[in-house]
C-alpha cells in the first residue's frame, strides 16, 4: 500500500484541532504501508503551521525519511471571508513546535502530489484529512491526475447527518467548498468518511494520560498539545472526548471492511448563503433519479464497525506513544 497523506496537522499549535497527527501515527504504524510522502494544507491552522507541526511529529516518529511538503496557504476563492478569516486568526496561536519557513521544492506539494501520482500511475492510494485545497489544485494543473491515482480516501462531508463548522456543512468542505466541487466533479475514484461515521469515534482525556504514562518524549508532547483542544470539547458542551475524525479515515484506507459504503452522487453547495460547503449526497437511487444524478461519484460511509477502529487505535497509536 503506497500511500500519501494530505493533511492541516493542529498537534504542535495550541487550541486547534489536534487529530489529524493520530491519523499520521496510525498510517506510519502500519504494516504494509509505505507513506510516500505528506503535504500540507491550509485548514485546522494555516500551512506554515502545520508544516512545522509535522516536522516535529515526524522527528518524534524518527520518520524524517518521509517527504514532508507544505501547500496551498488559503481557500481557492478568495472571496469566502469568514473562510480567510478563520485561517488569519490562527496566525497569532500559541506555537508549541519550531516554527520553519521550508523553500522551493519544500512549499510545492502540489508538485509533489502530480509528480508521484502520475510516475506512479493506479499506485498511490490519496489519505486527505483537510480541505481539498490542495488536491483540486493539482487536478486542474494536471489533466492525467484524476485518472491516474489509485484511490482517494477522503475525510469530509456528511451522508445524511448535520454538520459541524455549521449546520449545514463539515469543516473540510466548509473551508474550501471550491476545491471538494472540482473533486467531486473530477472522475477520481472517491471514497468519502463523514461526519456520520466518524461522530461514533472517541477519544478520551484519560486515554492520552494513560498513554503517557510511557513516558515517551512523544507522549509528553501529545498530552501537552491535546490538553487545550479537550478543554474546547467539554467546553462546548458534550462531553470531554475528542472525535478521531482523521484516524477513521485512515483506517478505512488499511481496512476498507471496518467501514460499510453506499454508491453515491454527492454535489457540494458552492453558493454563497448558509449551506456553503455541504455535501449533498444522493446515496439512494430513487434521489438520483428524481435529481437526474445518474452517474455515481463516490462511495459514501454510512456504517463503521467501531470495536474494530478503537482496538486498531489503540494497537497502533496509543500503545505507540506509550512506547509499547
Ligand atoms: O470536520 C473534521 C475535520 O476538520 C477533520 O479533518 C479535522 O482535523 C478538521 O480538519
Ligand atoms: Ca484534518
Amino acid at each position: 500500500m503506497r500511500l500519501l497523506i494530505d493533511t492541516d496537522p493542529a498537534m504542535g499549535t495550541l487550541g486547534g484541532d489536534p487529530e489529524d497527527s493520530f491519523a499520521i501515527m496510525l498510517a506510519v504504524n502500519s504494516p504494509d504501508v509505505n507513506v510516500e510522502g505528506i503535504t500540507i494544507v491550509q485548514g485546522n491552522v494555516p500551512a506554515e503551521k502545520g508544516y512545522s507541526n509535522a516536522s516535529h511529529l515526524l522527528t518524534l516518529l524518527d520518520r524524517k525519511d518521509i517527504p514532508l511538503r507544505r501547500g496551498c496557504l488559503r481557500p481557492l476563492n478568495l472571496e469566502r471571508a469568514v473562510q480567510v478569516r478563520w485561517l488569519e486568526q490562527r496566525y497569532s496561536a500559541i506555537q508549541i513546535t519550531e516554527m520553519l519557513d521550508p523553500q522551493g521544492a519544500d512549499a510545492d506539494a502540489v508538485g509533489f502530489m502530480v509528480d508521484l501520482v502520475l510516475s506512479n500511475p493506479e499506485e498511490i492510494t490519496l489519505l486527505t484529512i483537510g480541505p481539498l485545497t490542495n488536491v483540486a489544485t493539482a487536478i486542474v494543473q494536471s489533466a492525467g491526475f484524476a485518472a491516474a491515482v489509485k484511490n482517494i480516501v477522503m475525510m469530509g462531508g456528511t451522508a445524511a447527518c448535520a454538520g459541524n463548522i455549521s449546520p449545514a456543512a463539515e469543516f473540510n468542505f466548509w473551508q474550501d467548498p471550491e476545491a471538494a466541487d472540482i473533486v467531486f466533479n473530477s472522475g477520481a475514484p472517491l471514497t468519502m468518511v463523514g461526519l456520520d461515521v466518524c461522530h461514533q469515534t472517541h477519544l478520551y482525556p484519560k486515554d492520552v494520560d494513560e498513554a503517557a504514562k510511557g513516558g515517551t518524549a512523544l507522549g509528553q508532547f501529545v498530552k501537552e498539545a491535546t490538553a487545550p483542544w479537550f478543554q474546547v470539547m467539554s467546553g462546548a458542551g458534550g462531553s470531554d472526548a475528542l472525535h478521531l475524525y482523521d484516524s477513521l479515515a485512515a483506517a478505512a484506507v488499511m481496512e476498507p471492511d471496518i467501514i460499510t459504503t453506499e454508491d453515491s452522487h454527492v454535489a457540494i453547495e458552492t453558493g454563497n448563503g448558509p449551506a456553503q460547503g455541504m455535501s449533498v449526497s444522493h446515496h439512494k437511487a430513487f434521489q438520483r433519479i428524481v435529481f437526474q444524478k445518474p452517474n455515481i461519484n463516490a462511495r459514501v460511509a454510512t456504517g463503521v464497525n467501531i470495536e474494530r477502529f478503537n482496538s486498531l487505535f489503540q494497537e497502533r497509536v496509543l500503545n505507540r506513544i506509550a512506547g509499547k
